[in-house]
């Protein structure tokens, strides 16, 4: 299944929006224009649909719902999301679910939902608050999505929330993963557990995907020759043979690795290991251009066989030169007054017609994101 439609109301620095979603979706917008924060609602649905997640616990790791909510609300306090999802390839919608969240007005001040509905294709299957809601108001501190006896009717929506993938690796966490002491995050972000991630694989999988990254990295670092894992003192570790004049002296361990190279190594396999939402954050970073211009294509093509959708947060040009993409694929996010406004770059006639005119997606949007007086940042600051 994949997210087609998106509407948000009052979420961080959105104050209103309403977006088309595709297969493969590419989110642009200058700095601070709210990638992150749009990529956070599908893992603030994920939080609250985990196990041992839940909807107030979702809502205390992002700092409450004065965080959350758009400092741009006024009248109408609500904090809403609704998701509509389909089949990947088609437009009919199977599922749609919404939620508004408001917060006491006294006492702990909790988060609480002011509705919770969800549509199996047109029918209201579930509309809160219901009779027992009113009888007994705590109740709507909990949703039934994050409730094995509530959701029954949709286990399907709560999979699929649960699952979403979010991908931003740090290399040097993944280098160093006991120099960053502290509690693990969930879903391990930032690739510091990535490593006993590729551990739990079974065998025959773990080759079959290293394999597969082996040939992507020998053409991105043509000094590369072979690529294994390996444990050492029960520690897992990935293993490299690179070409050297010496022999058996190009053998590395990932913490030799350049930070392209791990970053790369974790964007595959991440490509590779489910066939859940996969959020990836500006996944150009310390890669060679001519990597990143191959980017969108290698994503389309791994994705395709799993009916994966995947949302990419980017500020990359070479990854959207790329003429493959089509303009109902991009996000644009241009900061306004009012928060941040969102739609599909096929909606901007004027992108439309720079496209018609032979340019590429990268050079039709990216001027349009540019801030405005950018031109006056010196060295003279
Ligand atoms: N509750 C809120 N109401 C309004 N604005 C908010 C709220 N929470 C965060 N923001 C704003 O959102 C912006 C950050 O957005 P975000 O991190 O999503 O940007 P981004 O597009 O990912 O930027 P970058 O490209 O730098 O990573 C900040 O300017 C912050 O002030
Ligand atoms: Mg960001």
């Amino acid at each position: 299944m994949i997210i087609s439609r998106l509407i948000l109301r009052n979420w961080k620095n959105f104050k209103e929006l309403d977006v088309k979603l595709q297969e493969r979706v590419i989110l642009v917008g200058a700095n601070a224009s709210g990638k992150s924060n749009l990529l956070d609602v599908f893992k603030f649905l994920r939080d609250i649909a985990k196990p041992g997640g839940g909807l107030q616990k979702a809502v205390i790791d992002r700092g409450g719902i004065t965080k959350i909510r758009s400092l741009a609300a006024r009248k109408n306090p609500n904090v809403e999301i609704e998701i509509h999802l389909s089949e990947f390839g088609s437009d009919v919608v199977l599922w749609k679910y919404g939620i508004g969240i408001v917060q006491e007005p006294r006492g702990y001040r909790l988060p609480y939902l002011s509705y919770e509905k969800v549509w199996e294709g047109d029918q209201l299957i579930v509309n809160r608050p219901e009779e027992e809601d009113k009888k007994d108001i705590v109740r709507l501190t909990q949703t039934y999505l994050e409730q094995i006896n509530t959701n029954k009717d949709f286990r399907e929506v709560v999979r699929f929330f649960e699952n979403t993938l979010y991908l931003h690796l740090v290399p040097q966490l993944l280098k160093y993963p006991s120099a960053f002491t502290g509690p693990d995050l969930p879903g391990d972000p930032f690739g510091k557990g990535f490593l006993e991630r590729v551990a739990k694989v079974n065998e025959k999988t773990r080759k079959s995907f290293l394999r597969k990254i082996e040939q992507a990295l020998k053409l991105a670092v043509p000094q590369l020759e072979h690529l294994e894992f390996a444990t050492e003192n029960g520690y897992p570790h990935i293993e490299a043979i690179y070409k050297h004049w010496r022999p058996g002296a190009g053998k590395q361990k990932e913490d030799q690795f350049s930070d392209g190279t791990l970053r790369l190594i974790g964007l595959l396999w991440a490509l590779q290991e489910g066939d859940s939402l996969l959020l990836l954050e500006e996944p150009e970073l310390s890669l060679n251009g001519a990597i990143v211009s191959k980017l969108a294509a290698l994503i389309h093509r791994l994705q395709k066989p799993r009916k994966r959708q995947v949302i990419i947060s980017t500020h990359s040009s070479d990854l959207l030169n790329d003429r493959g993409i089509s303009l109902n694929e991009v996000v644009v996010l241009e900061p306004a007054n009012e928060g941040t406004k969102a739609c599909v770059a096929s909606d901007i006639e004027e992108v439309k017609n720079m496209l018609k005119g032979g340019m590429t997606p990268a050079s039709a949007i990216l001027p349009r994101l540019k801030p405005k007086d950018i031109n006056q940042l010196t060295l003279e600051f």
